[in-house]
């Protein structure tokens, strides 16, 4: 068996690949956008680079190359599985209308394989996706030439590449957004299962990708159109590669692991969540982990828990880490999760360690006043069960068991109780919260403040 590549070790060979390739490697944007409101937090490499994908020159030149780290936390209902987290790094290389599809996917295709200087991942594990075309840009036969060529050179048998057609052709474009740069994209996916190296036809790689067989380690993005408004209005003046592989992703496959909670990155967290558990859950423990080390990093680039936008988010996170740390029973709170993040990142983000102390206080300040709430919250949610009405008297009937906005939001606006929160203790008792209506009541309160 080939010798395990650090998350570390994948990280720097990744920077030293392309550095050797003429990039200039430039370090981690903050977690928050400094020159965008619309975003809460970067969500890919390419945010913070915007800009210079617009055609403003960069200073470091026309090569770039870095590790950004982001946030998404649209999909954290879905933390605890094999692959969700709510903090990743993003590896990631541009080309500023300099070198294009040939050099892109060559690199690609060599960093992911290439024993010395890459991953040495397995060639015949890997299948790749082309953009099939439709009314804004042509069938991008060339990323097709490429690739059909650089399988038979490494004599790699079997159909494993799959032109995108008609409704599926969107699954190769991407954008960061309505407005923007934008263009094809073509996509690396590994077979996970290690079974599947003689190749698939398109039905059974569509199969194998709904089943999770594969997964996305790559992507190629060609951006050389700009959308306006929600639609591709042109070209754009250059034509530029935006390149995102998720570090914790290709640690995972390159570590022949299923999921990212077994690789180096949260092997010493969740070691510690296991030691100091009084009963012992696997998705509460990656939940743990998960939302404190994205704490963590927020912190270390300024934020704070509020009631507001970035800091509703952290807020957010660590109510969930309150929550699940209770559903362990941990005994000892988070010291040692902190302290593990900081060691993970030393070297790379310094700016954890050089903040801990107040990275340690925000998060126990945190913890305080939600178990403050807490009580008071649990003890409202019981007295609505008793009393079987909501805020506005609605009683509650058997057939009817929904929990209306109005109840939900108070628990939430008034005595700081999040939302999943809710929506998890109610689903205990057998009783939907009305979503929709929350939602509603959420924005109103927004706009208002
Ligand atoms: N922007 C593209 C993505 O996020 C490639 O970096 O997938």
């Amino acid at each position: 068996m080939k010798d395990m590549l650090t998350s570390r070790e994948i990280r720097s060979r990744f920077l030293t690949f392309f550095k050797e390739r003429g990039h200039a490697i430039i370090p981690s944007a903050s977690l928050v956008p400094l020159n965008d409101p619309t975003v809460l937090f970067n969500t890919a490499g390419m945010q913070p680079l915007v800009p210079y994908l617009l055609g403003t020159p960069h200073p470091e030149g026309v090569r770039l190359a870095d590790s950004q780290k982001c946030v998404r936390t649209q999909d954290i209902e879905e933390v605890g599985d094999n692959t969700h987290d709510t903090f990743f790094e993003m590896l990631g290389n541009w080309s500023l209308g300099d070198y294009f599809k040939k050099d892109a996917i060559n690199w690609s295709y060599e960093f992911l394989t290439s024993k010395n200087e890459g991953l040495g991942l397995d060639p015949s594990r890997l299948y790749v996706t082309v953009f099939g075309g439709n009314d804004d840009a042509p069938k991008d036969d060339e990323a097709l030439a490429i690739w059909t060529k650089i399988f038979k050179d490494a004599g790699v048998e079997g159909e494993r590449i799959y032109v995108m057609e008609g409704k599926l052709a969107l699954k190769n474009w991407w954008s960061a957004g309505d407005n923007g740069p934008c263009g094809p994209d073509t996509e690396m996916f590994y077979d996970v299962t290690g079974k599947l190296n003689r190749g698939m036809t398109h039905e059974e790689y569509l199969a194998a990708d709904d089943k999770q067989q594969v997964v996305e380690i790559w992507n190629d993005v060609f951006m050389e159109y700009l959308k306006e408004g929600g639609k591709v209005s042109g070209k754009l003046k250059m034509q530029n590669v935006d390149t995102g592989s998720g570090l914790e992703r290709v640690t995972m496959v390159s570590q022949e692991k299923d999921n990212i909670f077994a690789t180096d990155m949260f092997t010493d967290m969740m070691r510690i969540i296991k030691d100091d558990a009084a009963e012992y859950n696997e998705r509460a423990a990656r939940i743990v982990a998960d939302h404190i080390r994205t704490s963590v990093m927020l912190i270390a680039d300024g934020v704070t828990p509020s009631n507001t936008d970035q800091g509703y988010i952290l807020r957010r996170l660590l109510r969930r880490a309150v929550r699940y740390s209770d559903v362990l029973g941990l005994k000892s709170g988070f010291t040692a999760l902190i302290d593990q993040v900081a060691a993970n990142y030393k070297g790379v983000y310094d700016n954890v360690e050089a903040n801990l102390p107040q990275i340690k206080k925000e998060i126990s300040d945190e913890e305080e006043r939600f178990r403050k709430t807490l009580e008071i919250g649990k003890s409202e949610f019981r007295n609505y069960l008793v009393s079987g009405q909501g805020t506005r008297g609605q009683p509650m009937t058997e057939s009817s068991k929904i929990m209306p906005a109005s109840v939900a939001f108070k628990l939430f606006s008034t005595f700081g109780f999040p939302i999943e929160l809710t929506v998890e203790m109610a689903r205990e008792e057998d009783i939907i919260v009305d979503l929709a209506g929350f939602n509603e009541e959420f924005k109103k309160h927004q706009d208002i403040s």
